[in-house]
């Protein structure tokens, strides 16, 4: 028996970029002459072509059968590795880490010592009483245009905005400033572009001149029926009042804002899109991110970040869904909604009992589509409900351990993309900073996203959180802006024909994990 122990004989594969499994590990371990058949291994899965990832027990075994009886060629087994996602560069708040191989040692989750502090303080959920009518759309513009005016007016270079109503008394040619919801945007036939714009009394047209290249491009990003304030100068004299527009301000984050920590070293682990159900969804990588959270696997480092895992936020899409996309039962490997959400509770279920599960839906799960949405249903979904979970809605305000999270699927990503210049599905994190300096979710009226009309606007983003988390574009991406960090958490499912049709290069089994305490992000790849 060689004295090669078990953790540096795993050690010895992951350096030459394979993993060996529990079996192989045993297989080896069963020989007398451990050390030099893992050697002999290792020289011989180097020759291979199309060397896989994973090395099993049979492999192994066959590989050393083959050197005994001295057959013919190494036997060629395709790589079962998904290939390398793009991932942007990491920031320096972000540690990038590789997949986490398996370890000898279970550590002792350190979460588990202390309470999970969860509080729910914004979600649609039991509160929906809209009847779709005329006047609920009617109401829940009203309640936007008062919700993001009052943002905008505290910001120092609005707070002297004055009623579009009053326009008409500024003699020609004023600077005046007006807070106002744009009900339409149009291009003239001489290539600039009129926005109306209106507040509770009264409309205008803002004009921003094709000359002026820098307010050409700000004009690009107005949305219909987002809230601006408009700097321009007023011509009176007109029926409606015409602004000759000089600035387009946003509503946007706060500059500086103080960091919310968390008292206990408590992480949380963001994920979404696991689209189980799904032919295409990843369960092998999946069940490593488990594993990991387990605290089964990793080097030393990863196992410690593991033991701190207090909260699994899940961004929606779940499950698949059924008939969510053309040919999707061609990729479907469960036809059955409810047994999908049965399959995602007994993955989830292997989740350590210590760490709060935050499940919120998406576009694929099975609520209605208008946002807000309420939570996954306990009839559809009783499984989660019988885990350590907390069932939420899209958006959903959620403090954990006082950091304050703004869950939001997405679904409003599609509209933004078709409407904005220079947004794509390629980076995940622009469309987001988008949302957050117009401090609305659903910014465009009437696209793919459809809303419900509320009491209130559940979509504007009124309190700031700490942490914007998305789903949707699965595509992986973190950034921090103006303190917020803002994280999509990409997806656990390989390419669909819908998105390779969409052009989309997901980015599969990228984890990040969150230290509330000292709010550093590290990225962990499970793929
Ligand atoms: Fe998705």
């Amino acid at each position: 028996m060689g004295f090669m122990d078990d953790a540096s004989l795993v050690r010895r594969f992951m350096d030459a970029d394979m993993q060996l499994t529990l079996d192989a590990l045993d297989a080896l371990r069963k020989r007398e002459d451990t050390e030099s058949a893992a050697e002999r291994v290792l020289v011989s899965l180097r020759e291979m072509g199309g060397r896989p990832f994973l090395i099993t027990a049979d492999l192994i075994t066959k590989i050393l059968k083959e050197e005994n009886i001295e057959t013919g060629p190494t036997p060629s087994v395709p790589p079962i590795r998904p290939s390398a996602p793009e991932v942007e560069a990491p920031t320096e708040r972000e540690i990038a880490e590789k997949a986490p191989e398996f370890a000898r040692t279970k550590v002792k989750l350190r979460a588990s010592e202390f309470e999970p502090r969860v509080e729910v303080f914004k979600d649609i959920t039991g509160r929906s009483y809209t009847e779709g009518k005329l006047k609920d759309f009617v109401n829940v513009f009203r309640d936007r245009y008062e919700r993001l005016s009052r943002i905008l007016r505290k910001r120092v270079d609005l707070h002297d905005a004055v009623p579009i109503s009053s326009l008409k008394n500024f003699e020609g040619r004023e600077l005046v400033k007006v807070i106002g919801m744009v009900s339409e945007k149009r291009e003239t036939s001489g290539g600039h572009v009129v926005l109306e714009i209106e507040d509770l009394n009264g409309r205008a047209s803002a004009w921003v001149f094709k000359g002026q290249r820098k307010l050409m491009q700000k004009s690009a990003e107005v949305v219909v029926d987002e809230v601006v304030g408009i700097v321009g100068n007023v011509r009176s004299g007109d029926r409606a009042p015409r602004l000759f527009v000089r600035d387009i301000i946003w509503p946007d984050l706060p500059i500086t804002r103080e960091l919310s920590r968390a008292e206990d070293p408590a992480c949380a682990a963001l994920i979404s899109d696991l689209h189980i159900g799904s032919e295409m969804f990843l369960e092998d990588v999946f069940m490593k991110f488990v594993n990991w959270l387990r605290g089964e696997t990793g080097n030393a480092q990863q196992q410690e970040l593991a033991s701190g895992v207090k909260y699994l936020v899940v961004a929606g899409d779940i499950v698949d869904g059924i008939g969510v996309y053309p040919q999707q039962e061609e990729e479907l490997l469960i036809n059955d909604i409810t047994k999908q959400y049965d399959a995602a509770a007994k993955l989830l279920a292997q989740v350590p009992e210590h760490i709060t599960i935050i499940i919120a839906p998406g576009n694929h799960d099975a609520v209605r589509p208008s946002e807000p949405q309420p939570a996954i249903p306990k009839d559809i979904a009783g499984g989660l409900y019988d885990l350590n979970s907390v069932m939420v809605g899209n958006p959903a305000w959620v403090s954990l351990h006082g950091v304050n999270f703004l869950i939001y699927h997405g679904r409003s990503f599609d509209d933004l993309i078709a409407t904005i210049p220079g947004l794509n599905r390629q980076k995940s994190t622009p469309s987001m900073i988008k949302l957050l300096r117009k401090r609305h979710l659903a910014p465009v009226y009437g696209g793919r996203t459809a809303i419900s009309p509320e009491q209130q606007d559940y979509l504007v983003i009124e309190k700031v959180p700490d942490v914007f988390h998305c789903g949707h574009m699965h595509v992986y991406g973190y950034e921090r802006y103006r303190n917020v960090e803002v994280v999509n958490s990409g997806t656990f499912q390989e390419t669909t024909i819908f998105m390779r049709r969409l052009g989309v290069k997901p980015t599969p089994g990228i984890v990040p994990v969150l230290d509330l305490q000292t709010r550093q992000a590290r990225v962990i790849h499970f793929a």
